[in-house]
This record gives structure tokens, sequence and C-alpha cells, in this order.
């Protein structure tokens, strides 16, 4: 895929924090609650809410919730107000409604977005293989080899020993034979419930002391994974896993060739690429969104590919003036429902 000539002129991963924030602090009223599609739908109706206002002529390419036919954010919808520039985005206005449903750390709500035509997500299948590390292991990895293999070179490049490397997988019956292999070569296993956006990532962040994640995911989850894990100088790769006949068939039918390596540049190209990301629910990356009386702190990631600069934004919310504002300008605040008003929303 060719690279668009020249960078974008603005830093939108700022203006995307916004909407992320957003998401999130509608999602948040949702933790714990049991009701995992009453929290998408919060976040997903914020986030469209939000993004009307950004100033971009954008695609939505990757919607979600296929998979869980949760409310979202259609493929090919456009958003934003229409001015340039032209860009495709791909939105997961709550990336583990499980996880916020029940109170576990590690939900986020996230956006990326890359220049026009440059982002590719597979729409015939739902999931796909992915092996993913941070910048030290970045070279280092090939989705083709065997796990142990990947592993014994992952250790190489970080100077260390299979022992000392910690491997996220989602804990899930089609990975048993990958869990028993990753185990007998000898490293450390953490097994999440869901979010592997957030620990993909995680794989480029030393603090969290994961090493690599490998296992198949959400198909969506890989081009938003792939979009930050650019930005920091990692390296994602993934094949597609049809689950049954009809999937393969439809790949085959696509054109799609059930080898081929989706590589970063196949996921997001290589023009400018840019992500943001707010915590729902406390995790080891980002904390969730906490309120108080009149307001809500959150904290967020936001990057962009072409500085390779990454952000943390912990933000503060005053609920009672964002209210103000938007009643003295006439406009409603966020789906016409006061922000304070967010926890009488709650039936
Ligand atoms: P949701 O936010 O749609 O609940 O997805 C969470 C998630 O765990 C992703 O992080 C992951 O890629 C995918 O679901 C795994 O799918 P499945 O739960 O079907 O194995």
């Amino acid at each position: 895929m060719a690279a668009p000539e020249t960078p974008m002129e603005r830093n939108l991963a700022l203006e995307l924090v916004r909407v992320t924030e957003q998401a999130a602090m509608a999602a948040a009223r949702w933790m714990g609650r049991g009701d995992k599609i009453a929290a998408d739908k919060a976040a997903t109706d914020a986030m469209r809410f939000a993004l009307a206002s950004v100033d971009m002529e954008g695609i939505v390419v990757i919607g979600e919730g296929e998979k869980d036919e949760a409310p979202m954010l259609y493929n090919g919808e456009r958003i934003g107000n229409g001015n340039p520039p032209s860009v495709d985005i791909g939105v997961d206005p709550l990336e583990g409604t499980t996880l916020t449903s029940l109170g576990r750390p590690n939900a986020l709500s996230v956006i990326a977005l890359t220049e026009r035509g440059q982002m590719q997500c597979p729409k015939e299948i739902v999931y796909m293989n992915k092996i993913a590390v941070g910048p030290e292991a970045a070279g280092s990895i090939d989705i083709t080899a065997s796990p142990t293999q990947n592993l014994r070179w992952i250790a190489k490049a970080k100077r260390a020993e299979i022992p000392d490397l910690t491997v996220v997988i989602l804990e899930r019956d089609r990975h048993a034979d990958l869990i028993r292999e990753v185990r007998e070569s000898g490293a450390r296993v953490k097994l999440i419930t869901d979010g592997d956006v957030s620990a993909a990532i995680s794989t480029a962040m030393p603090e969290t002391g994961v090493d690599v994640l490998m296992g198949v995911g959400g198909a969506p989850e890989a081009v938003i994974s792939a979009a930050a894990l650019k930005c920091m100088g990692g390296e994602i790769q993934c094949q597609l896993w049809p689950r049954n006949d009809k999937e393969r068939q439809a790949c085959v039918d696509a054109g799609l060739d059930l080898s081929e390596v989706w590589d970063i540049p196949r996921l997001v190209g290589n023009g400018d690429t840019f992500f943001a990301a707010t915590g729902v629910t406390d995790g080891e990356m980002l904390q969730g969104v906490h309120y108080f009386g009149g307001g809500a702190t959150t904290e967020s990631l936001v990057m962009r590919s072409y500085s390779g600069t990454v952000r943390w934004i912990r933000a503060r919310h005053n609920f009672d003036q964002l209210n103000k504002l938007a009643a003295e300008s006439h406009r409603p605040s966020y789906e016409g429902v006061p922000y304070s008003a967010g926890r009488a929303r709650v039936r």
C-alpha cells in the first residue's frame, strides 16, 4: 500500500481523546450492573454524539458489534463534521463489555484513525490469530512459526530467557493447545477473560510486565491493536481464523488467502495513524472512570505514529459547568441528557 506523501497537519488523536473520554464516562455508569448491552449502547451513543463535532470527513471501517449483535457505529457510516481531512476510523466504544458489566479490570473506550483507504479489516470472518510484542521484540516474531520458536526469538531480542517472559492469552477452549505449549516452553502465562486490545498494548509498556500476546481474538480488535502498536514501535502479526466452513468459503470467495500474514502495514497502512483510548474500569495500563459529586476523572492514552509521541492524559470533568454551558448555548449535553443525570438514567 502506497504511503501518503505528507503527514496530516493536526494531531487528530488530541481531538479524539475527548470522544473516548465521553464514551468511557457513559459506559462506566454501567460498571458492575450486569448489563453489557446497556454499557455498550451508552458508550456507542456517546461516541457517535461526540464524533459528530470533530473536524474531519470520516468513514467507519470498523464499527465492531457484529460478533455480539451489539449496538454499533455501522461500517460505512460517515462521521465527523464533513470537513477535511478524509480519514478511516476504527472504533470500539467499549472494548470489554463483559469486563465492564462485571466490574473487572482493563475495559477501554478506543478509537483508531488512519488516512483514507489505509485501514483494512476482513469482513468475512470474526476472528484472527494474533501475536503481538513491544518495540524490543519487534522484528523478532513470525506467526507462521510455532509459539515455542517465537518465544525463543522474543527472549533473545529482550536479552532474557523464556522463563522470564509473560505471555497473555485469552482464556478460551480454543487455546488449550496453545496454553499447553507455552507452559511446556517454560514461559509464564497470564490468562485473561476478555480485552485483548489492552493486552496487546501492554506488550509495549514494560511496567505492565507483559511481553507477548498470543492467540485468537476479534478481527476488529486486531486492527485497533495494530494502530496502537504502530504508534509505539511494537509489532503485531495476524492470520484469518475462520470458525467454520461458511466463513472459510466466504474468505475464498473474497479472494483472501488464509495463509497470508496480516502485518501492521496490511492492517493500518503506511500513513499517519492516530490512536486514543480512555480507561473505563481500572487496569494495569489506565485508571478507569472515577466519579465524584458533580464530575468525574478519566485517564487516557493518546498516540500518533508520525511523531511516535505517546501521551497520558488525566482529566477532571466538571459536569456542573458542562451542563451550564450546554444550557446557555441551548444545546443538549451528551445525548440530550445532563451529565449529572447520568445516574438517574440507570433503571
Ligand atoms: P467485547 O468488548 O465485544 O465484549 O470483546 C471483548 C473481547 O474479549 C476482545 O478483547 C477479544 O478480541 C474478543 O472479545 C474475543 O472474542 P470471544 O469473547 O468471542 O472469544
